[in-house]
């Protein structure tokens, strides 16, 4: 928990978690912090990203230099996709993330990282929470899934299958990728606002890059502290939209009978292959390391 940030500590947060940004309280140094993140992700994204992600970045005016000012952020984002961003003192309950999202309202953490930890953090800051998430609720579709995943997590809670659904989230929203016509693209925050695996996560020979596939993803473990050994690639927004739309009681129903969950690694006969990945770097022990520079 960011205990450091000063405007986070004097708080006493709402019944839904959310705090005021107070904006005019960060710091120089915060808003520089912002701008060398901004402008190192920019530089090594170079086209890696899709195109919805850029839009969303012009769209917003994210561009504009500093630590986003919500009063500014919201009434563009509202115009376009009906969503807004709240802040938040840290992680919420999941139950509390959920009716965020099924309301069109994204939780971001006010703090910003500190300078020691530009390349990795392990609790999402006000940058990850931004740049990475926000670009793409500019965008109608995955705006329309995001809302929709909030309301399907509310009753996955009630199935006892957050673990599933959670996986879906990771391997989509935080770590997914998109096969275009111009190669394969990154559209996950995860990736999108880390230095290190925006290259790794397209570029690098060592991970499997499978075909999305909703029952496979949900049956899928991952990792939190290391580089992705399998990611999941959509072709287009609307495949993601729709694989969702289906009601998912059945396959709760399923999962809660069926406790099998594929290693990680394992390349089924099943899935639709764009890279057998080499596994190098995580057989050679991973945690970032060789890959810092
Ligand atoms: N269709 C899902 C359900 O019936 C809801 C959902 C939509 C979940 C989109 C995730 C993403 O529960
Ligand atoms: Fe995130």
């Amino acid at each position: 928990m960011p205990l450091n940030d000063p405007v986070i500590a004097e708080q006493t947060p709402a019944a839904d978690f959310t705090i005021a940004q107070k904006w005019k309280r960060y710091t120089e140094d915060e808003h520089d912090i912002w701008n060398t993140l901004y402008a190192q992700q920019i530089d090594v994204l170079k086209g890696r990203a899709v195109p919805e992600f850029y839009d969303g970045l012009a769209a917003l005016d994210l561009n504009v230099g500093g630590i986003p000012d919500l009063a500014k952020l919201n009434p563009k984002l509202e115009a376009l996709t009906g969503w807004e961003v709240v802040m938040v003192p840290h992680l919420v309950p999941d139950d509390v993330f959920f009716d965020h999202l099924a309301n069109r309202r994204f939780p971001a953490g006010r703090f910003i990282r500190g300078r020691d930890q530009m390349d990795y953090l392990e609790e999402p800051d006000v940058f990850h929470d931004i740049f990475g998430h926000v670009p793409l609720l500019a965008q109608p579709v995955f705006a329309d899934y995001m809302q929709a995943y909030g309301q399907g997590g509310l009753r996955a809670l009630r199935h006892d299958c957050l673990k599933n659904l959670a996986r879906l989230y990771w391997y989509t929203v935080e770590f997914g990728l998109m096969k275009t016509k111009d190669g394969m693209k990154i559209y996950g925050a995860g990736i999108v606002s880390s230095r290190i695996e925006s290259v790794f996560a397209v570029d690098d020979p060592s991970p499997n890059r499978l075909h999305f596939n909703l029952e496979r993803v949900m049956h899928t473990d991952y990792r939190i502290d290391d580089f992705q050994q399998v990611y999941f690639a959509i072709e287009s927004f609307e495949e993601l939209f729709d694989a969702t739309q289906q009601d998912f009681g059945p396959l709760y129903e399923k999962m809660s009978q069926d406790k099998h969950i594929h290693p990680i690694v394992d390349i089924l006969p099943s899935d639709k292959i764009y890279t057998r990945g080499s596994q190098a770097y995580a057989n050679n022990g991973g945690r970032l390391q060789s890959h810092k520079r």
